[in-house]
């Protein structure tokens, strides 16, 4: 999107998100889950957040649901606002990545083009795509707030899925299958072992303090 704004200059402050992540123990990072609606992203964010506060982390949620609420109240489920609605997600991601947050967006975000903007819009390394792989006949199934019904009763249009596409990512950092997989817990375990084998927490462990 064009900047309309002339006349503005980036402030830097004097602590940078290196400090911050020395700070936290653990670096920014977004983990982005992606996946049709019952597929299980809040679930699997909800858990992993669990394990990482219990480790210390700072993390943080962002969920489809509850940010059409506020921030993207404005925006429905036509291409063009599903876009926007990713292109401001990824935005408010990215001040959390700098923040020093482990940050877990819960989006369908169905179009590959709209989460490869929000991955460029990041540093190398601070996005984290998570395929929440789970076969619509499953979601269908769990249907947790019922809208597969309606949407099959042609009471929703443009939902995913349905009258909607979804398209899976080609090169997703970890895929998350929760059909095959049902333990919650278990799956969480893999987002965070994913985090810890690639250098992500405990950053401080063979250094010493710097804050005398
Ligand atoms: S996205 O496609 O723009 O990424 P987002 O994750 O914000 O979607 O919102 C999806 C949630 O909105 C779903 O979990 C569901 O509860 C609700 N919803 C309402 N209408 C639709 C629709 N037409 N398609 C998909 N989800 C919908």
């Amino acid at each position: 999107m064009e900047r309309k704004a002339t006349n503005i200059h980036w402030h830097e402050g004097d602590i940078t998100k290196t400090d911050r992540e020395r700070l936290h123990n653990h670096k920014g990072v977004c983990i982005w889950f992606t996946g049709l609606s019952g597929s299980g992203k809040s679930t699997l964010a909800v858990e992993a957040q669990n394990i990482l506060y219990e480790m210390g982390a700072h993390t943080y949620i962002l969920d489809g649901d509850n940010i059409r609420h506020g921030l993207n109240k404005d925006l429905g489920f036509s291409p063009e606002d599903r876009k926007e609605n990713i292109r401001r997600i990824g935005e408010v991601a990215k001040l959390f990545v700098d923040a020093g947050i482990i940050v877990m967006t819960a989006f369908i975000s169905p179009y590959r083009e709209d989460r490869d903007a929000v991955r460029k819009l990041l540093a190398e390394g601070d996005f984290i795509e998570v395929y929440v792989q789970c076969d619509l006949e499953v979601c269908e199934q769990r249907d947790p707030k019922g809208l597969y019904k309606k949407a099959r009763a042609g009471e929703i249009p443009e939902f995913t899925g349905i009258s909607a596409p979804y398209e899976e990512p080609t090169n997703p950092e970890l895929i998350i299958d929760t059909a095959q997989n049902t333990d919650a817990k278990a799956n969480a375990r893999k987002v965070v072992d994913y985090l810890l084998e690639h250098g992500y927490l405990n950053i401080n462990k063979n250094e010493k303090a710097n804050f005398s």
